[in-house]
């Protein structure tokens, strides 16, 4: 029977721990199909689904303290990269509160969290999932320890049923290289409410598959996701896109069985192009693209015509660039990023990054 919410809230625990320290590291992700629209409490308005990155990734620990008695509010201080950051606190104690339920020994504790990111914080590289995943893997050890039980998938999926609450794509930076998020008819084992490591065939092609972050606007984000979901409430073509991405997954299947790429690159693109074309025809609208973004993609559709590569790009909700391609073609391809795409990028700026295998406990 599918889960529900209340499958996540937690029988009393056994005895609370005095005190005790944990480290996980959890991976950004890319996504494939878009998760964009949602309802209420991050419930996804469509399925998507991500590659796991490697390289790009937060590391965060906590030390925990039990309080002589519960608390009243959360007690938590917060430093990133090694500096206490009284403006991280907010989001976080927005956080603390709609996890609570869950989590019921939060107030009983004082906890310090600290975090890092292996990417530079200002390099519009959004590190709230991976950000988000990793505070939710501490989260969920300090439970483990009063709950010993609790199953290595059982871990996994409150993992990412919490982290989700936090960052929608954060349900996909628990587990797993190709990890799946929201409800989809072909995938009987899918949930809105966290992600699942992709159950069918994956072809050898996308192992290691690499992705080459070009760093082409560094700046703060025009429009936050928060906004971004929110103007999928009434966008004329939302129920259109909700069912395109429906769609997509579906043809998904036997591309990733088969590792054919053509056919791949056609989804990935058209996906990359649906979201900005969503944010381009919403009220208010907004073009996130600079014109680095599109001399970047007419230079990868070129070279692959006359390459015979399946190199494409990707996108998230703003200008930077991921240009995805099969191990077995780097060569060819990251010299024509270097000669033809660095020049695009802030001070040739880019992260090469690969097809990870999900968080770790450090
Ligand atoms: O997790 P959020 O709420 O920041 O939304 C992320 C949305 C996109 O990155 C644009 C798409 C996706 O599926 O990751």
């Amino acid at each position: 029977m599918a889960m529900t919410e209340n499958d996540f809230i937690p029988s009393s625990y056994a005895e609370l721990k005095v005190s005790g320290n944990t480290t996980w590291k959890s991976p950004s992700n890319i996504a494939l199909v878009k998760y964009w629209g949602k309802k209420e409490n991050q419930i996804p308005a469509n399925p998507s689904v991500s590659l796991t990155l490697d390289v790009c990734a937060t590391t965060t620990s906590i030390s925990y303290t039990k309080l002589n008695e519960k608390a009243t509010d959360f007690s938590f201080e917060l430093f990133f990269e090694g500096t206490a950051k009284e403006d991280f606190k907010p989001k976080i104690h927005t956080f603390f509160r709609r996890i609570e339920k869950y989590l019921p020994f939060l107030k009983n504790y004082h906890l310090v969290i600290e975090t890092s990111n292996s990417f530079p914080h200002s390099s519009g590289i959004a590190s709230s999932a991976s950000g988000m995943g990793a505070l939710a893997l501490c989260l969920m050890d300090i439970e483990k320890r009063l709950n010993p039980e609790i199953t290595k998938d059982c871990f996994n999926r409150k993992a990412s049923f919490l982290a989700r609450l936090g960052s929608g794509s954060a349900a996909r930076s628990i587990n797993g290289s190709i990890v799946q998020w929201g409800k989809h008819a072909d995938i009987p084992e899918s949930s809105d409410l966290y992600g699942i490591e992709y159950p069918y065939k994956i072809h050898s092609v996308f192992e290691d598959y690499q992705d080459t972050i070009l760093l082409v606007d560094k700046g703060q984000k025009q429009v936050s996701s928060t906004v971004g979901h929110d103007l999928m409430h009434n966008h004329p073509f939302a129920n259109q896109r909700f069912a395109q991405a429906h769609t997509n997954l579906t043809e998904l299947k036997s591309i990733f069985e088969k590792g054919n790429l053509e056919e791949f690159v056609k989804i990935v693109e058209n996906e990359a192009l649906t979201l900005h074309a969503m944010m381009m025809t919403s009220q208010p609208y907004f073009i996130l693209m600079k014109p680095n973004t599109l001399e970047i993609i007419n230079k990868i559709w070129a070279f692959r015509k006359t390459s015979n590569t399946h190199v494409c790009f990707t996108l998230d909700a703003g200008a930077n660039v991921h240009v995805l391609y099969p191990k077995k073609e780097k060569e060819a391809v990251y010299g024509f990023i270097k000669t033809e795409l660095l020049k695009h990028c802030e001070n040739g700026q880019h992260i090469c990054d690969r097809l990870g295998v999900g968080a770790k406990k450090c």
